[in-house]
């Protein structure tokens, strides 16, 4: 078990009081290291020395897939502190200097994912001059060359969450740890920029073999949240505050979909409390981006499988905007928590899309939800049911399910017990009072409990605050979502079991949760005839929601149904969004030689396409051993 009792005592009890001492940004009281509870994925010692800003000199060689260059760090430390420990994995470090001088540094040995503590000798000195370059095959990075992208240029692009920022930037990269940042960065004169931060120069100035674009945070934030796009990138505006940055192929397409993104920041608003964050722009990346979305402050980075045609993937986009408030605001301290950004995020995003669109897709988006968590809990060892994480866990092997699914539903089960004003007020309040800050379990439940519960102990034992956040499975008082469109949907599931025609479906009154519920839970065996029907019924091999396709997809890898093949092949080599791509594989590699043969011929050729955490991940299913 993590000591998660003694962290509360500290965290509460010992709030910190010094005022800024860096004049690097906000109101920011970092520089008298308030104390972090441990953070098993990285090697720093923030209660001794910490970073509190990173400026970054580099250039991008895309000949080389290299960044090189300069992190120059600020530092704040114990006055009795003689070294800083950073996170570093795959850099070369040329040189570092401390002070004018100098430095002494060490790299301790490299363990796999969380990489190797790089120890630096502060002689004194609060800021530090890394010299270095990222590796070719550096995790975060994924450098596309001319014939990986529409435009025929090249393109480069950062995922810095969980623990992948390590690869380009030698800082503390652990979530507790906020750093402001800036950074100049040399690239190609025919490439544009963006970053998840200020844009201070719109074109780029002359530099020496390329242009430099600056840029600025100027909120603390911890380092999963640096991102850097290059690409052949245009702009579109949206509203007074959004918009979307593409390749010239997809700009008008997203711009178009994403057309919502100036009410959902209303809608976000005002219900928790301002946009803190200047700008909300969403970067949609090539098709090999590995996540749905990523929630870079000021800048979204999102999969172009959000882009279909008719806005019914548009929550991918408030999900991301929500963690404007819960993750960017107010942050996990350690992974073995993250269901405090995704699960409140989910929760938001929901709050968001109910707003704009109506309760009746709110309820279908929490079954659909729901099913996951259920899934979740009779497949999935206990352990990883629970919310807050314990042992070693919680960088990447968390369940979705769970910390997004559970997580939101303890949010909504606290809402029906107190009700939807208060538990606004409340989160309204707790992103006021922690914006900018780490926070834990135990701290929120505390906090809740302070403020919400106070004493009241009939409402104590309503809530079972301590079976949500600690224990595995679901408690008793969990609340089961029902929608009445998706009790339609059964009827037509069992209508269509019983013998009924594909045709006899009201496929085109559908919005695309009731099609992805039909096709959900259609029994995982059909006939040759009757998937026959379906497909030449409702063209599914055709359907360009990506959704509704992999929901088809799995079906027919079910029942390897080789019609499907040449839409599943194109498929997994078109995009590499993980949450798709291995759950694919790994269904075929379920159907015996069939599966097998066509798992390992389609991975031959989409690998070197995908990013390398999709790689990574899907090498263990294809290639098992
Ligand atoms: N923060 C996550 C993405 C993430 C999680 C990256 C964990 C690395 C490790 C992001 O906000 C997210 O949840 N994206 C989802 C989309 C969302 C609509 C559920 C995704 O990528 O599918
Ligand atoms: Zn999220």
């Amino acid at each position: 078990m993590l000591a998660r009792r003694t962290f509360l005592a500290a965290a509460v009890a010992a709030p910190a009081l010094s005022a800024c001492a860096t004049g690097m940004g906000g109101s920011d009281n970092r520089a008298s290291l308030p104390p972090l509870p441990h953070d098993p994925h990285s090697h720093a010692r923030p209660d001794e020395a910490r970073v509190l800003h990173v400026s970054l000199d580099l250039r991008a060689d895309f000949q080389r897939k290299v960044l090189s260059g300069t992190a120059t760090l600020d530092i704040a430390a114990k006055p009795d502190a003689h070294e800083i420990v950073l996170d570093v994995l795959g850099l070369t470090i040329r040189s570092v200097h401390a002070g004018g001088a100098e430095a002494q540094y060490t790299i301790g040995t490299s363990e796999e994912e969380i990489g190797a503590p790089m120890t630096v000798q502060l002689n004194g000195a609060r800021r530090i001059i890394i010299d270095y370059e990222t590796s070719p095959d550096a995790g975060a990075l994924q450098w596309l060359d001319e014939a990986q992208t529409a435009s025929g240029k090249p393109f480069l692009f950062s995922q810095g969450e969980s623990i992948l920022t390590r690869t380009w930037v030698p800082t503390q990269d652990s979530p507790g740890i906020r750093q402001t940042y800036d950074a100049r960065i040399v690239i190609p004169d025919n490439l544009k920029m963006v970053m998840s931060a200020e844009m201070l120069t719109p074109n780029g100035e002359a530099a020496e073999g390329g242009r430099a674009w600056r840029y600025r945070m100027t909120h603390p934030i911890p380092c999963y949240l640096f991102a850097i796009a290059i690409g052949d990138l245009e702009f579109r505006s949206t509203g007074p505050r959004t918009g979307v940055w593409s390749e010239p192929a997809t700009v008008d397409a997203a711009a178009n979909e994403f057309v919502d993104m100036e009410r959902m920041l209303e809608v976000a608003e005002r219900l928790y409390g301002p946009y803190r964050w200047g700008r909300y722009d969403v970067l949609v990346l090539p098709p090999s981006f590995p996540y749905g979305g990523m929630e870079n402050p000021r800048m979204t980075f999102a999969t172009p499988t959000a882009i279909a045609g008719d806005r019914s993937l548009v929550s991918l986009i408030a999900h991301e905007m929500a963690h404007s408030w819960s993750g960017n605001l107010v942050t996990n301290a350690v992974w073995a928590d993250s269901w405090l950004n995704e699960g409140f995020t989910t929760y938001i995003e929901g709050r968001i899309d109910e707003a704009l669109y109506g309760v009746e897709q709110y309820k279908m988006a929490q079954i659909l939800t729901w099913v996951g968590i259920q899934n979740a809990i009779r497949n999935g060892p206990p352990d990883v049911t629970r919310l807050h994480l314990i042992g070693e866990r919680g960088a990447d092997d968390s369940n979705g399910s769970i910390v997004y699914g559970k997580g939101a539903l303890f949010l909504r089960t606290i809402e029906s017990i107190i009700g939807r004003g208060a538990i606004d007020t409340y989160l309204k309040s707790y992103f006021n009072r922690f914006a900018f800050q780490p926070m834990t379990t135990d701290r929120f439940i505390a906090d809740f409990r302070a403020n919400v519960v106070r004493g009241n102990e009939s409402l104590e034992r309503q809530l079972q605050l301590d079976a949500w956040a600690y224990e595995p499975g679901l408690p008793s008082n969990a609340l089961e979502p029902h929608s009445d469109a998706f009790d339609r949907v059964a009827q037509q599931v069992a209508a269509f079991n019983a013998g009924g025609p594909a045709s006899a479906l009201p496929w085109a009154n559908w919005i695309t949760m009731e099609r992805q519920r039909f096709l959900q839970t259609l029994p995982r065996t059909e006939t040759r005839a009757r998937l026959d029907d379906l497909e030449r019924t409702l063209q599914l091999n055709e359907t360009g929601n990506s959704e509704v396709l992999f929901d088809w997809l799995s079906l027919a890898v079910a029942n390897r149904y080789d019609p499907a093949v040449p839409s599943l092949e194109h498929f997994l080599t078109r995009q590499g969004r993980g949450k798709f791509v291995r759950p694919l594989y790994a269904a075929l590699m379920r159907q015996g030689a069939w599966g097998q043969a066509h798992a390992r011929r389609i991975y031959a050729e989409a690998r070197r396409g995908y990013h390398p955490i999709v790689a990574g991940a899907v090498d263990r299913i294809v290639r098992p051993g």
